[in-house]
């Protein structure tokens, strides 16, 4: 089979071909400086404070599954047939404020704002599972999240919160979607790109 020359994914609504990268750059570098995404931060660049948590969908067993990734030190390589959503993609089935960002902003759970784009992406990926969580299940899902400014409580009144603001949004809505344009993109190829 002919190699495939470049790698390709979905970032939040639109597709992403990239013909030169190397192995060593890193999602979060491509975000904020070629797309220029900077509602994801870069507090420590080496996976320990979770400001830049994005979520990355990808095709498994049980079809299209997210998860919360410090995009610090994920390889941009890696992403290739993945569906990369930041949190400027957020938004709740009115056009206005997602859910998650609803129960922050009820709960003062946002200071200085650095590390907040991360909880709520770590809500996120929590409330897509589960919109009613325990406490427990807060505290483990905001493990990888650190903040200077809160104390954290209000943030963790907002995790209990967020369901009450609704149970649904844009993007669950897009999934079959998403999950298509994917399934189209599973070619078994091998990825030979040029170092960018
Ligand atoms: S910037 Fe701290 S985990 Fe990525
Ligand atoms: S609100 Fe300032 S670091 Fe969390």
């Amino acid at each position: 089979m002919t190699p495939r020359r470049e790698i390709r994914f979905l970032l939040n609504d639109r597709p992403v071909h990239l013909t030169q990268l190397a192995a060593t750059d890193m999602l979060l570098d491509h975000l904020r400086l070629d797309q220029r995404l900077r509602g994801t931060k870069e507090g420590c660049a080496e996976g320990d404070c979770g400001a830049c948590t994005v979520l990355v969908g990808r095709l498994g067993a049980q079809g299209l599954e997210y998860a919360p990734v410090n995009a610090c030190i994920r390889a941009l390589a890696s992403c290739d047939g993945c569906h990369v959503v930041t949190v400027e993609h957020l938004r709740g089935t009115d056009g206005g404020l997602h859910p998650v960002q609803h129960a922050m902003v009820e709960h003062h759970a946002s200071q200085c704002g650095f590390c907040t784009p991360g909880f709520v992406m770590a809500l996120y990926a929590l409330w897509m599972e589960n919109p009613h969580p325990t406490e427990a299940q807060i505290e483990t899902a905001l493990q990888g999240n650190l903040c200077r400014c809160t104390g954290y409580a209000p943030i963790i009144r907002a995790g209990l919160a967020m369901g009450d603001y609704g149970t649904t949004d844009p993007l669950m809505e897009e999934r079959a979607q998403v999950a298509a344009q994917l399934n189209a993109w599973q070619d078994g190829a091998r990825v030979e790109v040029a170092r960018g």
